[in-house]
């Protein structure tokens, strides 16, 4: 679907902090790839209020600390990870690179940090489980049938994954205009591998005089029922993903779930929700100490993970820039992003003496 980028030391000495990645990856990549891949809803005021409200967040430096025994160590769901920063999931990389899922799966596993396989993946699951030695989580959906869902997450089970996250932002997908002006792909994507039914409908399939209420797919959208009967037919650790409110977050914990992810869906849903950091200080006041919390959306900086944990979350993921490294240098490039943020957490950490990750508090932020 994509050829193959240049290696990663052709573009390297461009590159000092993630950001440098994105026009690189424009460079190899479609208008429709482009618009999919770095576009969200609507005006796109999520989109840009996810970085802009990491921006206006100031820390508060500390000195002298010992940081004799520091270290960036996490503990999830009974598997360690070195450091608490994970791979969100994210569609059709295949659009990408053409070792897709199998190129971030590997810089994932080089990195020893884990990753989440989005049901819209286009290799297998069980192919990544193979390749993989970091853990991996698989994320799904309830939609189109609850029957599919199941059968995904039996498969994730089988084949060695470590947790699901269920995405639960997304019963319609918003208007993403951005992709609409830009057009139809070049070529059609084949279906992705992992699905019976095909990828999740779309909003803006509603014919005129149409409402989209009454589509099959709001009609039958999943409800916290589905949750707590997905909850029952799994054993795997089940993460919702989408959760932004106080309110969602109790019903979560009450339907037995076994963690949250902050997320608005990198701002691909809800035009105008607020940014998942300004969030998420009201998610951890209700989840903190009783479940992992972890927070996608914005993340573009190892300082803005060090926010994401000082206002509560045990961890992050990122989306766009392992998908613009992706495309711009293959598996070395996402892993190189993974090990750009990871080192600037522990520049934040040494300057806000912080030696470990349990030391990171609201008391970091001025
Ligand atoms: C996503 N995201 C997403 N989420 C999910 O649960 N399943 C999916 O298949 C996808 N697919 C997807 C495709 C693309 C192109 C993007 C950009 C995002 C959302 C993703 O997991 C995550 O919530 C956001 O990307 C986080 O925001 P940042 O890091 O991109 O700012
Ligand atoms: C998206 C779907 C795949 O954000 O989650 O495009």
């Amino acid at each position: 679907m994509s050829a193959l980028p240049p290696p990663l030391a052709a573009i390297v000495p461009q590159i000092a902090a993630v950001a440098d990645y994105e026009p690189f990856a424009r460079e190899r990549m479609s208008e429709a790839a482009w618009a999919y891949f770095s576009g969200g809803a609507g005006d796109e005021l999520t989109l840009r209020e996810n970085l802009a409200a990491f921006a206006r967040l100031r820390l508060r430096n500390r000195v002298l600390a010992d940081f004799s025994q520091a270290h960036t160590r996490c503990r999830l769901f009974g598997d360690d990870f070195d450091f608490p920063i994970l791979l969100a999931p994210v569609a059709r990389q295949g659009w990408l690179h053409p070792d897709a899922e199998r190129a971030s799966a590997l810089a994932a596993s080089a990195m020893r940090a884990g990753m989440v396989l989005s049901c819209q993946a286009d290799v297998r699951l069980e192919d990544i489980a193979r390749q993989a030695s970091a853990p991996l989580w698989m994320q799904l959906y309830l939609q189109p049938g609850r029957e599919d869902a199941l059968a995904l997450a039996q498969r994730a089970e089988a084949a060695g994954y470590r947790a699901l996250v269920l995405t639960v932002d997304a019963a319609v997908n918003g208007p993403r205009n951005r992709e609409q002006r830009a057009g139809p792909p070049e070529r059609p994507l084949p279906p992705p591998v992992n699905l019976a039914g095909g990828g999740m409908p779309v909003a803006s399939a509603v014919a005129p005089g149409q409402s989209l209420l009454e589509t099959p797919q709001v009609r039958t959208a999943p409800t916290w029922r589905d949750v707590e009967w997905l909850r029952a037919q799994v054993r795997l650790p089940l993460l919702l993903k989408g959760i932004a409110g106080a309110e969602d977050a109790r019903r979560a914990l009450d339907a037995g779930v076994d963690g949250l992810i902050v997320s608005n869906h990198g701002g691909r849903v809800l035009d105008s929700q607020i940014a998942t950091i300004d969030a998420l200080p009201e998610v951890a006041a209700v989840a903190a100490g009783r479940v992992p919390l972890l927070l996608d959306g914005g993340i573009r900086r190892g300082t803005d993970v060090f926010k994401a944990l000082a206002l509560g979350a045990d961890a992050v993921l990122v989306g766009r820039p392992c998908a613009y490294a992706l495309a711009a240098a293959g598996a070395p490039g996402v892993a190189h992003v993974l090990h750009l943020l990871r080192v600037e957490l522990e520049m934040a950490m040494v300057s806000c003496g912080c030696p470990t990750l349990a030391d990171i508090d609201r008391a970091c932020i001025a």
